[in-house]
């Protein structure tokens, strides 16, 4: 954690990096136990993360919440986070179904952006868990794990490098344009996922 982040989470530092290395060791094992042959694995990443403070402190302020670490543990549920980035969209279930299976875990929401695109044509799949957290007086912490394909990768960080220049113009051929790359690439998710099924059958 960076020294200002380590400041505004005080106390809760340490077990925040606690449950972020378990949140990453747990998907680990997860995946591990599918495939660990790299010519059928399921994930082409992952990584954890805790939000920076800056972040969240401009969040809290966004959803007229107090600025501390306290009410984002209330009130938040992607203080850690973590993303899959799998290969066909067929995986991202596969990984769903272990999720909701681990003993350990209490899946709370789940969010299929994958069979309800949003309208400005993001996808992925959030899940959000609750953990147990029991520092001063706090029970549990929410998280949120993001399943996507790196096709649904790319164009969510593509649009998100975008959305922060907020002096382009012509937003509206601009949105279009962006919603008619999310359908081109979900069409190309669909495509390879059929080519996968055949060579998996053949
Ligand atoms: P926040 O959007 O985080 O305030 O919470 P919410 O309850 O509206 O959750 P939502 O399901 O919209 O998404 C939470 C997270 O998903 C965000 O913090 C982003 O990481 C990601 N996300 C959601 N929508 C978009 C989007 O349109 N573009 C990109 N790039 N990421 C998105
Ligand atoms: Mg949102």
């Amino acid at each position: 954690m960076k020294q200002e982040d380590l400041i505004f989470y005080g106390e809760y530092a340490p077990k925040l990096e606690e449950i972020k290395a378990l949140l990453l060791s747990e998907i680990q094992a997860m995946l591990d136990s599918i495939s660990t042959d790299s010519e059928t694995a399921v994930a082409e990443h992952i990584k954890c993360r805790i939000k920076g403070s800056e972040s969240l402190k401009e969040k809290l302020r966004r959803k007229r919440l107090d600025e501390t670490p306290e009410s984002g543990f209330r009130q938040l549920s992607d203080i850690i986070g973590a993303r899959v980035i799998t290969h066909f969209v067929g995986d991202i279930y596969s990984v769903l179904e272990l999720i909701e299976k681990n003993p350990n875990w209490r899946v709370v929401t789940i969010k299929d952006y994958i069979a309800d695109m949003k309208p400005n044509g993001y996808r992925s799949l959030h899940v959000i868990l609750t953990l147990p957290f029991g520092v001063n007086g706090i029970d549990t912490i929410d998280v949120e794990i993001q399943l996507r394909t790196i096709a649904m990768d790319c164009w969510a960080a593509l649009e998100h490098q975008l959305r922060y220049k907020k002096s382009i113009k012509n937003t509206k051929l601009i949105e279009e344009e962006l919603k008619r790359c999310a359908d081109e690439m979900a069409s190309t998710d669909l495509t390879m996922q059929t080519i996968r099924d055949l060579i998996r059958r053949g």
